[in-house]
Order: C-alpha cells, then sequence, then structure tokens
C-alpha cells in the first residue's frame, strides 16, 4: 500500500459473462455497502453487453462499472468498437485500456493505447491503463526497460490521479496462478513510482498502482501489503461474487 492512497481493486471479466452473471453483479452490489467503500473503491468490468445493466444494478450503492476497452474515436464507422462516450453514456466511469490482451489479439500498440487513454479523459471517464512484460522478458532481466517504455509512451501528457490508474501485470502471471514473488513486486511498483513522479510530480506520487496476474482471495492480503501496491486487476476470481468480495475484504483490513 502507499499511505493516504485508498486501495482500489478492479474485476475484469474479460469476454465472460451472459445475463445468467447479472445474479453475481447483483450479489457484488449489495456488497459494496458503505462501510466497504469507506476503505476501498471497488470496480466491475464486465463485457459491453452487460454494461448498461450493470449500471443500473449497482446504481444507488457504491460499486463502481467499467468497460474494458474503448475505441479513440467518439464515434463513426468503426464496425464493432465502442467507443468511451458510449460508456459513459451507459454511466460507466472507468474503462480498461491496454490490457496486454488487447495488445495480443488486437495488436495494440502504446500508441494506440495512449489514444484510447485519452479518448477516456475526453468523455470523463478514468482510465486504467494496463502494463506488463512477457516471460521471456522478464527472464532475460527487461522487465524495467519494457514497463519503462510502455509508461512512457501508452500514458498520455497530463495525467492525474484522478483520471489515470496504472494496472501492472506480468503476461506470465495472467491466468497462470503464478505471480512474481512479493520482493519483485516491491521492486517493479517502485521503479514505476519513480517514473510516475519523475513525470507527473505529485500526481504520480498519488496515482493508483495495482497489481494483476493470478490475484485470489488467498494472496490478495500479501500482494496489497507491498510497498506501492495500491490495489488489484482481477480477472478470474473477479466472476464470482463471493471470491471478489473476499478479495476487497482482505483489502478493508490491511
Ligand atoms: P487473472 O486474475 O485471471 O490472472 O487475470 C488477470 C487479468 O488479466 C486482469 O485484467
Amino acid at each position: 500500500m502507499t499511505p493516504d492512497i485508498k486501495p482500489f481493486v478492479a474485476g475484469n471479466w474479460k469476454m465472460n459473462g451472459q445475463r445468467d452473471s447479472l445474479d453475481q453483479l447483483a450479489l457484488m452490489a449489495r456488497g459494496v455497502d458503505e462501510a466497504l467503500f469507506d476503505k476501498v473503491d471497488v470496480v466491475v468490468c464486465p463485457p459491453a453487453t452487460l454494461l448498461y445493466v450493470a449500471t443500473t444494478l449497482s446504481e444507488d450503492t457504491p460499486l463502481m462499472v467499467g468497460a474494458q476497452d474503448c475505441h479513440r474515436e467518439a464515434k463513426g464507422a468503426h464496425t464493432g468498437d465502442v467507443s468511451a462516450e458510449m460508456v459513459a453514456d451507459c454511466l460507466g466511469e472507468f474503462c480498461i485500456v491496454g490490457h496486454s490482451e488487447r495488445r495480443t489479439d488486437h495488436g495494440e500498440t502504446d500508441f494506440h493505447v495512449a489514444g484510447k487513454a485519452q479518448a477516456c479523459w475526453r468523455a470523463g471517464l478514468t482510465a486504467i491503463i494496463c502494463i506488463g512484460e512477457t516471460e521471456a522478458e522478464y527472464d532475460s532481466g527487461r522487465a524495467e526497460e519494457v514497463l519503462g517504455r510502455q509508461l512512457a509512451m501508452s500514458v498520455p501528457e497530463g495525467a492525474t490521479e484522478k483520471d489515470t490508474v496504472i494496472a501492472y501485470e506480468p503476461v506470465w502471471a495472467i491466468g497462470t496462478g503464478k505471480t512474481p514473488s512479493p520482493d519483485d513486486i516491491r521492486d517493479i511498483h517502485a521503479f514505476i513510482r519513480d517514473v510516475l513522479v519523475e513525470r507527473f510530480g505529485g500526481h504520480g506520487e498519488r496515482m493508483r498502482i495495482l497489481y494483476g496476474g493470478s490475484v485470489k482471495p488467498d494472496n490478495a492480503t500479501e500482494l496489497l501489503s507491498v510497498n506501492n501496491v495500491d490495489g488489484a486487476l482481477v480477472g478470474g476470481a473477479s466472476l464470482k461474487a463471493q471470491d471478489f468480495l473476499a478479495i476487497c475484504e482482505s483489502y478493508r483490513k490491511v
């Protein structure tokens, strides 16, 4: 954790969830009460098809809703894409951009990611900008070089703690059950903090840096106890309300 930064837990449902998953969303909305919200900000990012119904279900609760991606343009001839303005129109407040699965599946570059982050800001959304090295990059000791480049090119000028959250997700830890050691996470998050402070001054000091990759109820507390880990971006364990709320609860107690 970072003193004075409110922890933040985001659930990324990825391409999972149909209407029959809405009972899980309703349970999450019920579970994120004022007492929890007092200590932790909680966001769930369902697929775009469920976005509007998710914001409706969480209306009048502190649970917040986000999307998993957006186009850099506000509207136009881009078949199949969703704009940040459309997310805002569905009452979403956040949008994940630059997830490694989009970088791999859709060839998104840092340049695209920066454009999407700016689109989020234009629409009044907070961008959750993902960065992360591959296993080969990690094994060859190039993690910081890769992350430094991603931070420099994916995070646009002028980012603040209000419109931007950084999520460090080592690609090799996503969905694998593997996580870096707490010492490794501490070193990488310290590196990310230094880069953010150098570029954005006080905003960089206050910007939340999440860890993502195989976060589960049983390792959440240990991970959040690491310096400069201000929360989690949770994939698989965010699909079930019980697991997701258990992670949020453990963050409340830290
Ligand atoms: P898992 O928690 O399933 O490893 O996924 C992490 C992730 O990619 C969240 O964006």
